[in-house]
């Protein structure tokens, strides 16, 4: 089901080429995130004038805020190669010894989904970005012995959705840590119009806007929704997105004004119908609409918290006054007494 959604910050098949073309290639193409792209400029020209690899970088955050696009700037920026793998690929120690022997001196090695490598791999990694080498074992049984080598100097630049998930030892080895927030609007408008002029749609002021709205601040989903305001545009006006015509179109795809989708209403929803507004716990909400917990903690939640919809408590999920207001429920009586009382 999460792969159907307009709005969803995971990646989607259609979005592979799409994602490509519209890709920052430069710290300076690549918008907003001031605080991380301040630092990531200061500790690359500083690494590029010691002539010494960038230490190694985490970037966290939910999906679609550009951490891929981020890793790839800053091999870019640091005049590198690249090596691309991803926590769950790689299955053997000896297959991330074989990438990290084989790396060129400074490049990067992006490992995405950082939080699913096995603890043995993450092993090995452990003196890998410490002091520059690996261990390895030659032979077997009471012949065996252990060989140490030499790695080039390397740049381990780990991403991943869920910081917490990640043991202490491979967090504490990061030199740089950085937590990528949900855009501003006026930072997706400006994604939306430089995808727009890449990609040669028409669109004005306005209909940048609506996109940027409704976007969930993050930067795939408004270069997602301007794709399919396009298509809507082309069939059912006269190509150009237009204020209205984006609105239109959003409104067709059941995106509403803050970019909630009828998934995210029918979840507020069930907590508020069912659960009397909560708390109510995770499992028992994913049980309840049909989703798996972790698609709920990484996709849903963080942008409806954001916007003060949903709150996470010790006791469960709760849905805010906020909540009520925007599905236009009314407000249960102990709601409105502790209103009464702020
Ligand atoms: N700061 C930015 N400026 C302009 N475009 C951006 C920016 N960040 C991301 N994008 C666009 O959003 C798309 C998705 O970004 P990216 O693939 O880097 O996200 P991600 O955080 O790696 O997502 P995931 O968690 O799914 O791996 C990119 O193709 C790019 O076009
Ligand atoms: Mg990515």
């Amino acid at each position: 089901m999460e792969g159907e959604r307009i709005i969803s910050g995971v990646k989607q098949d259609a979005d592979v080429d799409f994602d490509m073309s519209l890709r920052p290639k430069t710290l300076d193409e690549y918008v907003g995130q001031d605080q991380a792209k301040e630092n990531l400029r200061i500790f690359t020209e500083a690494a590029l004038n010691r002539n010494e690899a960038l230490d190694h970088v985490l970037l966290y955050g939910p999906p679609g805020l550009g951490k891929t696009t981020l890793a790839n700037i800053i091999a870019n920026e640091m005049q590198v190669g690249i090596r691309t793998t991803s926590g769950p690929a790689i299955e053997r120690q000896g297959d991330l010894i074989a990438i990290l022997t084989n790396l060129d001196s400074g490049d990067v090695l992006f490992i995405d989904e950082i939080h699913r490598l096995r603890r043995s791999i993450e092993e090995v990694l452990y003196p890998a970005m410490e002091d520059g080498v690996v261990d390895i074992v030659i032979g077997k049984g009471p012949g065996a012995r252990s060989v140490r080598l030499d790695l080039p100097p390397f740049t381990l630049v780990g991403a991943t959705t869920r910081a917490g998930m990640l043991t202490s030892p491979l967090r504490d080895r990061f030199g740089v840590i950085s937590r990528l927030e949900f855009y501003s609007e006026e930072d997706l408008r400006t994604i939306a119009c430089r995808a727009a002029s890449i990609l040669g749609i028409a669109m004005d002021e306005e209909g940048a806007w609506e996109i940027a709205r409704r976007a969930r601040g993050t930067p795939r989903v408004a270069n997602r929704l301007l794709k399919r305001v396009r298509d809507f545009a082309e069939v059912r006006a006269d190509g150009v997105i237009t204020g209205p015509v984006a609105k239109q179109a959003l409104n067709q795809f059941e995106v509403d004004e803050l970019g909630l989708d009828r998934i995210d209403r029918d979840l507020l929803s069930t907590i508020i119908e069912k659960f009397d507004g909560g708390p109510v716990g995770i499992e028992t909400l994913a049980a309840v609409i049909n989703e798996e917990v972790d698609t709920i903690e990484d996709v849903y939640e963080p942008y409806l918290m954001q916007v003060g919809y949903l709150q996470r408590t010790p006791r469960g999920r709760v849905a805010t006054t906020r909540a009520y207001q925007h599905l236009g429920k009314s407000l249960p009586l102990r709601t409105k007494q502790e209103e009464m009382f702020e």
